[in-house]
Protein backbone atom coordinates (compact mmCIF):
# COMPACT_ATOMS: atom_id res chain seq x y z
CA UNK A 1 0.00 0.00 0.00
CA UNK A 2 1.57 3.47 -1.40
CA UNK A 3 1.25 6.35 1.16
CA UNK A 4 -1.08 9.74 -0.16
CA UNK A 5 0.53 12.20 -1.55
CA UNK A 6 0.22 15.98 -0.43
CA UNK A 7 0.13 19.08 -3.04
CA UNK A 8 0.63 22.40 -3.03
CA UNK A 9 -2.90 23.85 -3.58
CA UNK A 10 -2.54 27.17 -3.35
CA UNK A 11 -0.16 29.80 -2.90
CA UNK A 12 -0.12 33.25 -0.94
CA UNK A 13 3.00 35.67 -0.50
CA UNK A 14 3.64 39.28 1.40
CA UNK A 15 6.41 41.74 1.00
CA UNK A 16 6.96 44.98 2.94
CA UNK A 17 6.28 47.89 0.91
CA UNK A 18 8.98 50.11 1.46
CA UNK A 19 12.05 49.32 -0.90
CA UNK A 20 15.39 49.86 -0.62
CA UNK A 21 18.06 50.07 -3.53
CA UNK A 22 21.90 49.29 -3.29
CA UNK A 23 22.43 53.07 -3.99
CA UNK A 24 20.64 54.02 -0.91
CA UNK A 25 22.57 51.27 0.99
CA UNK A 26 25.73 53.59 -0.47
CA UNK A 27 24.39 56.01 1.37
CA UNK A 28 25.23 54.62 4.86
CA UNK A 29 27.44 51.79 4.36
CA UNK A 30 30.93 51.85 2.46
CA UNK A 31 29.01 49.77 -0.65
CA UNK A 32 28.19 50.65 -3.98
CA UNK A 33 25.31 49.39 -6.61
CA UNK A 34 28.36 48.01 -8.76
CA UNK A 35 29.56 45.83 -6.03
CA UNK A 36 26.47 44.57 -4.64
CA UNK A 37 24.60 43.80 -7.81
CA UNK A 38 28.48 42.11 -9.29
CA UNK A 39 28.87 39.71 -6.43
CA UNK A 40 25.25 38.84 -5.83
CA UNK A 41 22.56 39.94 -8.21
CA UNK A 42 20.71 42.21 -6.35
CA UNK A 43 19.72 45.57 -6.83
CA UNK A 44 16.67 46.37 -4.28
CA UNK A 45 14.71 44.29 -1.27
CA UNK A 46 11.65 45.21 0.47
CA UNK A 47 12.17 45.85 3.82
CA UNK A 48 9.72 45.90 7.01
CA UNK A 49 9.04 48.75 9.53
CA UNK A 50 7.90 47.71 13.03
CA UNK A 51 6.56 44.05 11.45
CA UNK A 52 7.56 41.31 12.79
CA UNK A 53 7.80 37.57 11.12
CA UNK A 54 4.55 36.84 12.05
CA UNK A 55 2.89 40.00 10.54
CA UNK A 56 4.04 39.19 7.34
CA UNK A 57 3.20 35.52 7.47
CA UNK A 58 0.12 36.51 8.56
CA UNK A 59 -0.94 38.24 5.29
CA UNK A 60 0.58 35.60 2.79
CA UNK A 61 -1.31 32.70 4.98
CA UNK A 62 -4.43 34.51 4.47
CA UNK A 63 -3.99 34.90 1.06
CA UNK A 64 -3.32 31.21 0.04
CA UNK A 65 -6.07 30.37 2.52
CA UNK A 66 -8.19 33.11 0.09
CA UNK A 67 -6.56 31.62 -2.93
CA UNK A 68 -7.62 28.31 -1.93
CA UNK A 69 -11.11 29.09 -0.84
CA UNK A 70 -10.61 27.36 2.66
CA UNK A 71 -11.61 29.15 5.98
CA UNK A 72 -8.86 29.32 8.46
CA UNK A 73 -10.46 27.02 10.91
CA UNK A 74 -10.42 24.24 8.51
CA UNK A 75 -6.30 24.22 8.71
CA UNK A 76 -5.19 20.97 10.78
CA UNK A 77 -1.69 22.29 10.95
CA UNK A 78 0.43 25.61 10.50
CA UNK A 79 4.11 25.04 9.92
CA UNK A 80 6.25 28.27 10.23
CA UNK A 81 9.63 28.30 8.86
CA UNK A 82 12.18 31.56 10.01
CA UNK A 83 15.51 32.38 11.04
CA UNK A 84 13.82 35.77 12.43
CA UNK A 85 10.69 34.45 14.80
CA UNK A 86 8.64 37.26 16.68
CA UNK A 87 10.39 35.73 19.57
CA UNK A 88 12.16 32.56 21.54
CA UNK A 89 8.60 31.50 22.30
CA UNK A 90 6.30 31.15 21.88
CA UNK A 91 5.95 30.36 18.18
CA UNK A 92 5.64 32.61 15.59
CA UNK A 93 3.21 29.92 14.27
CA UNK A 94 1.32 30.87 17.74
CA UNK A 95 0.81 34.16 16.65
CA UNK A 96 0.30 33.48 12.80
CA UNK A 97 -2.38 31.55 14.20
CA UNK A 98 -4.03 33.79 16.58
CA UNK A 99 -3.39 36.89 13.41
CA UNK A 100 -5.55 34.74 11.27
CA UNK A 101 -8.33 32.97 13.78
CA UNK A 102 -7.02 29.71 13.05
CA UNK A 103 -9.18 28.15 15.86
CA UNK A 104 -7.46 25.02 17.84
CA UNK A 105 -4.53 23.75 15.73
CA UNK A 106 -1.49 22.60 16.54
CA UNK A 107 1.25 25.09 15.07
CA UNK A 108 4.82 25.01 15.33
CA UNK A 109 7.92 26.91 14.47
CA UNK A 110 10.70 24.86 12.41
CA UNK A 111 14.24 26.23 12.51
CA UNK A 112 16.26 25.14 9.68
CA UNK A 113 17.81 28.66 8.57
CA UNK A 114 16.77 29.22 5.17
CA UNK A 115 16.43 26.01 4.38
CA UNK A 116 13.06 25.81 6.46
CA UNK A 117 10.50 26.17 4.12
CA UNK A 118 11.78 22.87 2.39
CA UNK A 119 12.01 21.31 5.43
CA UNK A 120 8.73 22.26 6.49
CA UNK A 121 7.11 21.07 3.25
CA UNK A 122 8.36 17.78 3.82
CA UNK A 123 7.12 17.70 7.71
CA UNK A 124 4.03 18.49 6.28
CA UNK A 125 3.78 16.34 3.44
CA UNK A 126 4.41 13.71 6.13
CA UNK A 127 0.83 14.44 8.12
CA UNK A 128 -0.69 14.33 4.74
CA UNK A 129 0.99 10.88 3.72
CA UNK A 130 0.06 9.45 7.17
CA UNK A 131 -2.99 10.43 7.71
CA UNK A 132 -2.94 13.20 10.69
CA UNK A 133 -3.69 15.68 8.90
CA UNK A 134 -5.87 16.99 5.80
CA UNK A 135 -4.49 20.43 5.25
CA UNK A 136 -1.18 21.72 6.32
CA UNK A 137 0.04 25.49 6.14
CA UNK A 138 3.35 25.98 5.83
CA UNK A 139 4.27 29.81 5.70
CA UNK A 140 7.87 30.93 5.35
CA UNK A 141 8.10 34.10 7.07
CA UNK A 142 11.58 36.44 7.51
CA UNK A 143 12.34 39.66 8.51
CA UNK A 144 16.20 39.44 8.43
CA UNK A 145 16.58 43.36 8.36
CA UNK A 146 16.38 42.84 12.13
CA UNK A 147 18.53 40.41 12.35
CA UNK A 148 21.57 41.79 10.28
CA UNK A 149 24.17 44.46 11.30
CA UNK A 150 23.56 47.45 9.50
CA UNK A 151 26.90 48.43 10.34
CA UNK A 152 28.46 45.30 8.67
CA UNK A 153 28.48 45.53 4.97
CA UNK A 154 29.21 42.03 4.30
CA UNK A 155 25.84 41.18 5.70
CA UNK A 156 23.72 44.19 5.61
CA UNK A 157 23.38 44.03 1.69
CA UNK A 158 22.21 40.19 0.99
CA UNK A 159 18.48 40.11 2.78
CA UNK A 160 15.29 41.63 2.38
CA UNK A 161 11.63 40.99 3.90
CA UNK A 162 8.91 39.34 3.38
CA UNK A 163 6.56 36.22 3.37
CA UNK A 164 5.21 33.07 1.35
CA UNK A 165 2.71 30.98 2.43
CA UNK A 166 1.31 27.25 0.64
CA UNK A 167 -1.70 24.84 1.30
CA UNK A 168 -0.72 21.36 1.44
CA UNK A 169 -3.60 19.14 1.15
CA UNK A 170 -4.15 15.12 -0.52
CA UNK A 171 -3.43 15.02 -3.97
CA UNK A 172 -6.19 13.82 -5.73
CA UNK A 173 -6.66 10.38 -7.56
CA UNK A 174 -3.50 9.69 -10.13
CA UNK A 175 -2.12 13.21 -9.13
CA UNK A 176 1.18 13.61 -8.22
CA UNK A 177 1.54 16.28 -6.29
CA UNK A 178 4.99 16.21 -4.04
CA UNK A 179 7.30 13.53 -5.26
CA UNK A 180 10.28 13.66 -3.23
CA UNK A 181 12.98 15.50 -1.04
CA UNK A 182 16.62 15.14 -0.51
CA UNK A 183 17.40 16.52 3.40
CA UNK A 184 20.77 16.61 5.12
CA UNK A 185 22.57 19.10 7.39
CA UNK A 186 26.44 19.18 7.70
CA UNK A 187 27.37 19.68 10.89
CA UNK A 188 31.05 20.60 10.19
CA UNK A 189 29.74 23.74 8.99
CA UNK A 190 27.41 24.85 12.40
CA UNK A 191 29.84 27.76 13.12
CA UNK A 192 29.75 29.22 9.27
CA UNK A 193 26.19 30.88 9.30
CA UNK A 194 24.64 31.92 12.82
CA UNK A 195 23.43 34.36 15.20
CA UNK A 196 25.99 33.37 17.29
CA UNK A 197 23.79 35.43 21.29
CA UNK A 198 20.25 35.40 22.36
CA UNK A 199 20.04 32.19 22.91
CA UNK A 200 20.66 29.22 25.89
CA UNK A 201 24.54 29.79 24.57
CA UNK A 202 25.38 32.91 25.01
CA UNK A 203 22.38 34.71 26.79
CA UNK A 204 21.97 38.35 26.11
CA UNK A 205 24.93 40.47 28.06
CA UNK A 206 25.72 43.98 27.70
CA UNK A 207 29.17 42.45 26.39
CA UNK A 208 27.25 40.58 23.55
CA UNK A 209 25.42 43.85 22.68
CA UNK A 210 28.25 45.16 22.65
CA UNK A 211 30.24 42.82 20.33
CA UNK A 212 27.24 43.00 17.90
CA UNK A 213 27.07 38.82 18.59
CA UNK A 214 22.90 39.26 18.09
CA UNK A 215 23.36 39.61 14.53
CA UNK A 216 23.60 37.28 11.64
CA UNK A 217 27.72 36.84 11.17
CA UNK A 218 28.55 34.56 8.07
CA UNK A 219 31.52 33.11 6.37
CA UNK A 220 30.48 34.47 3.46
CA UNK A 221 33.08 32.44 1.25
CA UNK A 222 32.50 29.44 3.01
CA UNK A 223 29.06 29.26 2.91
CA UNK A 224 29.26 30.16 -1.15
CA UNK A 225 31.24 27.53 -1.86
CA UNK A 226 28.94 25.11 -0.22
CA UNK A 227 26.20 26.30 -1.86
CA UNK A 228 27.62 25.67 -5.32
CA UNK A 229 28.10 22.30 -4.55
CA UNK A 230 25.24 21.08 -2.37
CA UNK A 231 22.62 22.44 -4.76
CA UNK A 232 24.20 20.25 -7.35
CA UNK A 233 24.32 17.02 -5.14
CA UNK A 234 20.94 17.52 -3.69
CA UNK A 235 19.48 18.09 -7.16
CA UNK A 236 20.78 15.57 -8.72
CA UNK A 237 19.64 13.36 -5.86
CA UNK A 238 16.28 13.92 -5.69
CA UNK A 239 15.85 13.70 -9.40
CA UNK A 240 17.73 10.51 -9.50
CA UNK A 241 15.79 8.83 -6.74
CA UNK A 242 12.35 9.15 -8.17
CA UNK A 243 13.58 8.31 -12.04
CA UNK A 244 13.37 11.70 -13.43
CA UNK A 245 16.16 13.99 -15.54
CA UNK A 246 17.32 17.57 -15.79
CA UNK A 247 15.33 17.62 -19.38
CA UNK A 248 12.24 16.37 -16.94
CA UNK A 249 11.90 19.33 -14.94
CA UNK A 250 9.76 22.37 -16.26
CA UNK A 251 10.98 24.63 -13.91
CA UNK A 252 14.48 25.58 -11.23
CA UNK A 253 13.55 27.04 -8.23
CA UNK A 254 16.61 27.85 -6.18
CA UNK A 255 16.80 29.58 -3.05
CA UNK A 256 17.41 33.18 -3.82
CA UNK A 257 20.78 33.80 -2.00
CA UNK A 258 23.43 35.03 -4.91
CA UNK A 259 22.89 34.74 -8.83
CA UNK A 260 26.50 33.81 -9.10
CA UNK A 261 25.29 30.43 -7.02
CA UNK A 262 22.20 29.93 -8.99
CA UNK A 263 24.07 30.51 -12.29
CA UNK A 264 26.59 28.31 -11.71
CA UNK A 265 24.59 25.64 -10.04
CA UNK A 266 22.05 25.85 -13.27
CA UNK A 267 25.01 25.53 -15.64
CA UNK A 268 26.39 22.47 -13.44
CA UNK A 269 22.86 20.40 -13.80
CA UNK A 270 22.57 21.21 -17.33
CA UNK A 271 19.43 24.00 -17.16
CA UNK A 272 18.49 26.61 -20.01
CA UNK A 273 18.01 29.41 -18.77
CA UNK A 274 14.76 29.50 -19.51
CA UNK A 275 14.10 27.06 -17.20
CA UNK A 276 15.84 28.85 -14.28
CA UNK A 277 13.70 30.91 -11.76
CA UNK A 278 14.93 33.99 -10.25
CA UNK A 279 13.94 37.13 -8.97
CA UNK A 280 16.20 37.90 -6.22
CA UNK A 281 17.66 41.08 -8.19
CA UNK A 282 14.08 43.23 -6.66
CA UNK A 283 14.05 40.75 -3.04
CA UNK A 284 17.66 39.79 -1.84
CA UNK A 285 17.84 36.49 -0.03
CA UNK A 286 14.21 36.52 1.89
CA UNK A 287 15.38 33.55 3.78
CA UNK A 288 12.59 30.98 4.13
CA UNK A 289 10.00 33.32 2.06
CA UNK A 290 12.40 33.16 -0.80
CA UNK A 291 11.17 29.50 -2.41
CA UNK A 292 7.53 30.37 -1.96
CA UNK A 293 7.92 34.15 -2.65
CA UNK A 294 9.12 32.55 -6.39
CA UNK A 295 6.41 30.13 -6.65
CA UNK A 296 3.67 32.49 -6.71
CA UNK A 297 5.70 35.05 -9.25
CA UNK A 298 6.11 31.77 -11.40
CA UNK A 299 2.77 30.88 -11.23
CA UNK A 300 1.33 34.45 -11.81
CA UNK A 301 3.35 35.29 -14.76
CA UNK A 302 2.67 31.71 -16.42
CA UNK A 303 6.14 30.15 -16.05
CA UNK A 304 4.50 27.89 -13.30
CA UNK A 305 1.80 25.78 -14.71
CA UNK A 306 -0.30 23.18 -13.30
CA UNK A 307 0.79 20.32 -14.39
CA UNK A 308 4.80 21.10 -14.33
CA UNK A 309 7.53 19.24 -12.46
CA UNK A 310 9.08 21.73 -10.72
CA UNK A 311 12.29 21.17 -8.61
CA UNK A 312 13.46 23.56 -5.51
CA UNK A 313 16.47 23.69 -3.63
CA UNK A 314 17.06 25.74 -0.54
CA UNK A 315 20.13 25.73 1.74
CA UNK A 316 21.72 27.54 4.72
CA UNK A 317 22.61 27.78 8.13
CA UNK A 318 23.10 24.38 9.74
CA UNK A 319 24.81 24.11 7.27
CA UNK A 320 21.67 22.34 6.05
CA UNK A 321 20.20 21.88 2.37
CA UNK A 322 16.74 20.42 0.73
CA UNK A 323 15.74 19.90 -2.39
CA UNK A 324 11.82 18.84 -3.15
CA UNK A 325 10.70 17.56 -6.50
CA UNK A 326 7.24 18.51 -6.98
CA UNK A 327 4.26 18.30 -9.71
CA UNK A 328 2.73 21.51 -9.84
N1 LIG B 1 30.45 46.41 -0.61
C1 LIG B 1 31.73 46.62 -0.97
N2 LIG B 1 32.72 45.77 -0.63
C2 LIG B 1 32.41 44.68 0.08
C3 LIG B 1 31.10 44.42 0.51
C4 LIG B 1 30.09 45.33 0.13
N3 LIG B 1 28.80 45.17 0.46
N4 LIG B 1 31.08 43.27 1.19
C5 LIG B 1 32.35 42.82 1.24
N5 LIG B 1 33.15 43.69 0.58
C6 LIG B 1 34.60 43.60 0.36
C7 LIG B 1 35.27 42.81 1.45
O1 LIG B 1 35.55 43.62 2.57
C8 LIG B 1 36.51 42.36 0.75
O2 LIG B 1 37.43 43.43 0.73
P1 LIG B 1 38.99 43.17 1.02
O3 LIG B 1 39.43 42.26 -0.07
O4 LIG B 1 39.56 44.55 0.98
O5 LIG B 1 39.03 42.53 2.37
C9 LIG B 1 36.06 42.14 -0.70
O6 LIG B 1 34.84 42.89 -0.83
C10 LIG B 1 35.79 40.70 -1.02
O7 LIG B 1 35.02 40.14 0.02
P2 LIG B 1 34.53 38.65 -0.03
O8 LIG B 1 33.76 38.35 1.21
O9 LIG B 1 35.68 37.75 -0.37
O10 LIG B 1 33.54 38.73 -1.29
P3 LIG B 1 32.87 37.57 -2.08
O11 LIG B 1 33.21 37.66 -3.50
O12 LIG B 1 33.04 36.23 -1.39
O13 LIG B 1 31.34 37.96 -1.96
C11 LIG B 1 29.37 37.36 -0.74
C12 LIG B 1 30.73 38.03 -0.69
C13 LIG B 1 28.51 38.06 -1.74
C14 LIG B 1 28.74 37.43 0.65
C15 LIG B 1 29.55 35.87 -1.14
O14 LIG B 1 30.57 35.29 -0.39
C16 LIG B 1 28.30 35.07 -0.98
O15 LIG B 1 27.31 35.29 -1.63
N6 LIG B 1 28.35 34.05 -0.12
C17 LIG B 1 27.21 33.19 0.10
C18 LIG B 1 26.20 33.88 0.94
C19 LIG B 1 24.95 33.06 1.03
O16 LIG B 1 24.60 32.33 0.15
N7 LIG B 1 24.26 33.16 2.12
C20 LIG B 1 23.08 32.38 2.19
C21 LIG B 1 22.66 32.42 3.48
S1 LIG B 1 21.27 31.38 3.58
C22 LIG B 1 20.83 31.45 5.24
O17 LIG B 1 20.64 30.43 5.87
C23 LIG B 1 20.75 32.75 5.87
Amino acid sequence: MSLRRAKITAVGTFVPQRIVTNDELSLMLDTSDEWISARTGIRERHIAGKEAASDLGAVAARRALEAAGVGAGKVDLIIVASLSPDALFPSTASYISAAIGAGGAPVFDLSAACTGFIYALSVGAAYIASEQAERVLIIGADVASKMVDWTDRRTAVLFGDGAGAVLLEPAGEGEEGIIGFSLGNDPAGVDQLSIPAGGSRLPATEATVAEHMHFIQMNGREVYKFASRIIVSSARQVLQEHGRRVEDVDLFVPHQANIRIIDSAARRLGFPPEKVFSNLERYGNTSCASIPLCLDEAATVGRLKRGDLVLMVGFGGGLSWGSCLARW
